[in-house]
């Protein structure tokens, strides 16, 4: 089984109880998302394994420690996983991007495929799917099904707020992906949104509406 992890770190905590606020415009929930995306990055890339490395320091040989395996891969789920991109690549500056468009058709609440750009060699990445919410977990599970479709196999999850209903779904389709999260709110409202949550992330990014 998965994965879940909530991560409490008071700096992202703090951040979250701004971007939920409904007086906070796009400019500043913008900047917000990316630093706790960042936050967020630096915790989940914990779990990444290292190697010993022999090098030469200007004074003598020593063993030192580098990443091992594979290369990573940030997939943003459009529109709102965008503004997750620029506090990852903070992080992990090397890894490549790709783009999985979808939407929630506003009746029906599914995902509508609309766009799949990914790096040629994802397959080979260690992959990072962000979204800032997972609420009926329409999007993420149909996102990462694409990947795998795809022959992406090490997939991990992160999203700033979810609704309990997202995870177990997320964890009965995927139960292979570790899934991070910033908050995990109480339910979903009759629309589908997420309580309290912070309304819809896309349109607070973009400022649309
Ligand atoms: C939002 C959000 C997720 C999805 C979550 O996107 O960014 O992708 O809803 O809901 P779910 O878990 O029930 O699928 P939306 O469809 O509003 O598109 P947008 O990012 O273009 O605004
Ligand atoms: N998508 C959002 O942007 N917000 C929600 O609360 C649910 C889905």
């Amino acid at each position: 089984m998965s994965v879940v992890k909530v991560m409490d770190h008071p700096l992202i905590q703090h951040k979250i109880g701004i971007i939920r606020r409904t007086e906070t415009g796009s400019k500043d929930f913008r900047q917000m998302i990316s630093e706790i995306a960042m936050l967020m990055c630096y915790e989940a890339t914990r779990e990444l394994k290292l190697e010993d490395v022999e090098i030469e320091t200007p004074i003598c040989k020593t063993t030192v420690k580098q990443l091992q395996g594979k290369k990573l891969a940030v997939v943003p789920i459009l529109r709102a996983g965008l503004g997750m991109v620029e506090g990852m690549l903070n992080i992990i500056p090397a890894a490549k991007v790709g783009h999985i468009g979808l939407y929630r058709d506003p009746e029906t609440l599914n995902p509508v495929e609309y766009f799949c750009k990914l790096p040629a060699d994802c397959s080979e990445r260690e992959v990072y799917v962000v979204d800032p919410m997972l609420a009926t977990g329409g999007s993420a599970t149909a996102a990462i099904q694409m990947l795998k479709e795809k022959g992406v196999r090490n997939i991990h999850f992160m999203c700033i707020i979810a609704a309990p209903e997202g995870i177990a779904k997320m964890q009965e389709v995927h139960p292979d992906v570790d899934i991070y999260i910033g908050a995990k709110d109480e339910h979903l409202n009759d629309h589908g949104y997420i309580v309290p949550g912070l309304g819809d992330a896309g349109d607070r990014i973009f400022g649309t509406k």
